[in-house]
This record gives C-alpha cells, sequence and structure tokens, in this order.
C-alpha cells in the first residue's frame, strides 16, 4: 500500500492507495478522533457490484447508514442534497458524523458539499471508485453542486480527512468510464512535462494495466503539492484547470452526453490551438502537443455541436473576472500559464479546430 501525506492550510490527511484495502478503512481510521456515527453514500451501480464487501466491510458498526445515489449531473443537484439533508436529520444524525462517500467524482463532489455544510461540517472520507475520481477529484478538496447551466456552481473548499484508493473498484468500471479518467489524466502530461503520463496512458489504453497504480500514485502526488501550494485556487492551483473552460461549456451544451473526461480532452486539443494562434506555441509543438488528444480520436466522438452556444456558455463560467474569459494555455510541458484572454474571434477558431478532430 503506497500513503502519500496531505497538509493544507485547513487540514492534514492521509491517501492510501493500494489493491483490495477497502477493508482496512477502520483500522486506517483507528486513534485518528474519527466520529463512530458513520453515514456513507454510496454510488448505485458501486453498490449493485460490491454491495458484499462493502455490507461485510461495515457490519458490527454501532450506526451506519447505506443511502444510495443515482449519480447523474441532472442529480448532482441542490434538490438531491436535500434530500440527504433530510435523510441525515430522520435518522438522527448530528455533527458527530462521519460522511463516507463511495464512488466516482458526481457522489465524491456531492457528498463532500454535504458534509461540508451539514451542522457546519462533519467528518468526511472519500474512497473514489472511477480511474477520474481516484487520479483527480477525489483530493483537493472541492466540493459542488451543477445550478442551472453552469457546472459545480454551487460549493465549497473542504478537504476530506482521508482518501482510500482501492484499485480493486476498478475492476467493474466500463471501459468508456476508464477512457474518461484517462482524459483527465492526459493534463498531468503538459503540467507535469512527464512522458511517464503519456506512455502509461499508451499502455492502458492498449489494455495492459500494469501502471495503473503507479499512474494514480503519480497524478495524486502532484495534485496534492499543487494543492498544498494553493488550497483555493489564487494563483497555481489554476493550472489544474487546463482544459476545462473548453471541456465544462462543451459538456453543458452538449447535455451531458459527452462525459467529463471526454470534454477536457477536446478542451486541452482546443486550448492548444490557442495557445498556438497566440504565438505561445509553434506550428512543430502544437503538433507533438496534440499527439496525446489524437490518441483518444476512436474514443471521444461528437455529433451535431453549436459554438456559439459553447462561447456563450463559456462566457458564463464561474472562473471569469470582470466578464472575461481566463484561458490555461501552454508555453511547453511543465511551463503552464493561467489568466490568459484572448480575442473572441480566436477562440471561436481554436474550439472549431479541437472539435474538427473529434467529429
Ligand atoms: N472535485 C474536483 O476536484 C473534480 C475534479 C474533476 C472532476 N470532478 C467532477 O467529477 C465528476 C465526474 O466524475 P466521474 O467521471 O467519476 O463520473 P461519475 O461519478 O458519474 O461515475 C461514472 C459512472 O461510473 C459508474 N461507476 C462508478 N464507479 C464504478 C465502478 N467501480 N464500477 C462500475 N461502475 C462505476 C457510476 O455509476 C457512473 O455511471 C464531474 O461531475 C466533475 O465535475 C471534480
Amino acid at each position: 500500500m503506497k500513503k502519500i501525506k496531505v497538509n493544507t492550510h485547513s487540514k492534514n490527511y492521509e491517501i492510501h492507495i493500494g489493491e483490495n484495502i477497502f477493508p482496512q478503512i477502520f483500522d486506517l481510521t483507528k486513534g485518528k478522533n474519527f466520529y463512530k456515527n458513520y453515514f456513507t453514500i454510496v454510488d448505485k451501480h458501486v453498490f449493485e457490484k460490491h454491495s458484499k464487501i462493502i455490507e461485510n466491510t461495515f457490519h458490527g458498526l454501532e450506526k451506519n447508514f447505506i443511502y444510495i445515489f443515482n449519480s447523474s449531473e441532472k442529480n448532482k443537484s441542490l434538490e438531491e442534497v436535500n434530500k440527504i439533508y433530510n435523510s441525515l436529520i430522520k435518522k438522527s444524525y448530528g455533527r458527530d458524523t462521519t460522511i463516507i462517500s463511495i464512488g466516482g467524482g458526481i457522489v465524491g463532489d456531492l457528498s463532500a458539499f454535504v458534509a461540508s455544510t451539514f451542522s457546519r461540517g462533519t467528518n468526511f472520507i472519500q474512497i473514489p471508485t472511477t480511474l477520474l475520481s481516484m487520479v483527480d477529484s477525489s483530493v483537493g478538496g472541492k466540493t459542488g453542486v451543477n445550478f442551472g447551466e453552469t457546472k459545480n456552481l454551487i460549493g465549497t473548499f473542504f478537504q476530506p480527512d482521508l482518501v482510500l484508493i482501492d484499485t480493486n473498484f476498478l475492476s467493474t468500471l466500463p471501459k468508456d468510464e476508464l477512457i474518461c479518467g484517462l482524459g483527465e489524466v492526459a493534463k498531468y502530461y503538459y503540467l507535469t512535462g512527464g512522458n511517464f503520463y503519456k506512455s502509461a496512458l499508451i499502455k492502458i489504453l492498449d489494455n495492459d494495466y500494469s501502471e495503473i497504480e503507479n499512474l494514480i500514485y503519480k497524478s495524486v502526488d502532484f495534485k496534492s503539492k499543487v494543492v498544498e501550494t494553493d488550497e483555493t485556487e489564487n494563483g497555481l492551483r489554476k493550472i489544474l484547470n487546463l482544459g476545462h473552460t473548453f471541456g465544462h461549456a462543451i459538456e453543458i451544451e452538449q447535455n451531458h452526453k459527452i462525459k467529463h473526461g471526454q470534454a477536457v480532452v477536446i478542451g486541452i486539443a482546443s486550448s492548444l490551438y490557442l495557445s498556438n494562434f497566440l504565438g505561445l506555441i509553434t506550428q512543430n509543438e502544437l503538433e507533438k502537443y496534440l499527439e496525446l488528444p489524437l490518441l483518444f480520436q476512436t474514443q471521444v466522438m461528437i455529433d451535431k455541436i453549436n459554438t456559439n452556444s459553447i462561447i456563450k456558455i463559456m462566457q458564463r463560467d464561474k472562473k471569469n473576472r470582470n466578464g472575461k474569459i481566463k484561458f490555461v494555455l501552454v508555453k511547453e510541458p511543465a511551463n503552464i500559464l493561467i489568466d490568459i484572454e484572448a480575442d473572441k474571434n480566436l477562440v471561436v477558431k481554436s474550439l472549431e479546430k479541437g472539435l474538427s478532430l473529434f467529429i
């Protein structure tokens, strides 16, 4: 089992990574002042596939309620949060509760939001079960739900007290969801300049999973160091949003028919074009850096799309300042620029170029 310690301004916590480590959860919390009143929010599909191990592990706890959540971006909402608050109240849970999330990024973000707001904050354990949530969303403390047409508009920063990454959960993850996680991994290649990410990604796309634990470890280790430096995204942490300004807007425009990680891949390609149009990278560099998104060409496909709507959605992005869209762009791997503004014509052109690779 691998361990990473995260020391942020608001909280210090451990991330444990390994195969079949979920049953050790209560050994890992022993002596660490976790409240013994457990409320576990589990993704419906995960519970269908892993109910036996979850129930066996929780057997004998004095107080535990399992809340089954049907994950979708539509259900990542304040309405669903209200239902969970009501369930907590009905079952007499108070601040002395440990909320456990078992699922992908949707359950993780929503459960973390509940944990950060119910009774002004409970204990919180993240158990991610998708590749995307293992390499990214379970670490760093961004919580949230969608509101209206804006993704993650309502949320808080709230670090977990423990993250337990058991790669065994990946055994039941559908291939398209694995690809989605790889889409989020792709950004780490540009952020770190590490060729490891590119080669691991190629292996996994080729059904060779030998590097998966290492890939999760390296991704989470990098992300947690960024979060330690800038917990609430005032500067450096913005680099983690590479591809996301375009990506979030594409997801919304497509009414979530395209998955988050897939939209991020298109977003990265569009950001590379924009970096080229703004003279940050040469044509040769553009072609070299596009090799990674192009690996996803048969996995990410888009049908009809309205670029004007995407631009309008980007203009509502919560990361904008003074009504201006801000981009994260690439100068070279490991040299990322944040808060870059660009002329609307160039943004449209970059988006069209990025999309054209996947139509
Ligand atoms: N908080 C952050 O820092 C952060 C970072 C990146 C993404 N996100 C958020 O993460 C969300 C996407 O997360 P996701 O890609 O994990 O999607 P998800 O939570 O929707 O899970 C994808 C699908 O896989 C199923 N599933 C999950 N684990 C499974 C397993 N082990 N076996 C079988 N099926 C399983 C789920 O039921 C769902 O249908 C988005 O809402 C995005 O905004 C948050």
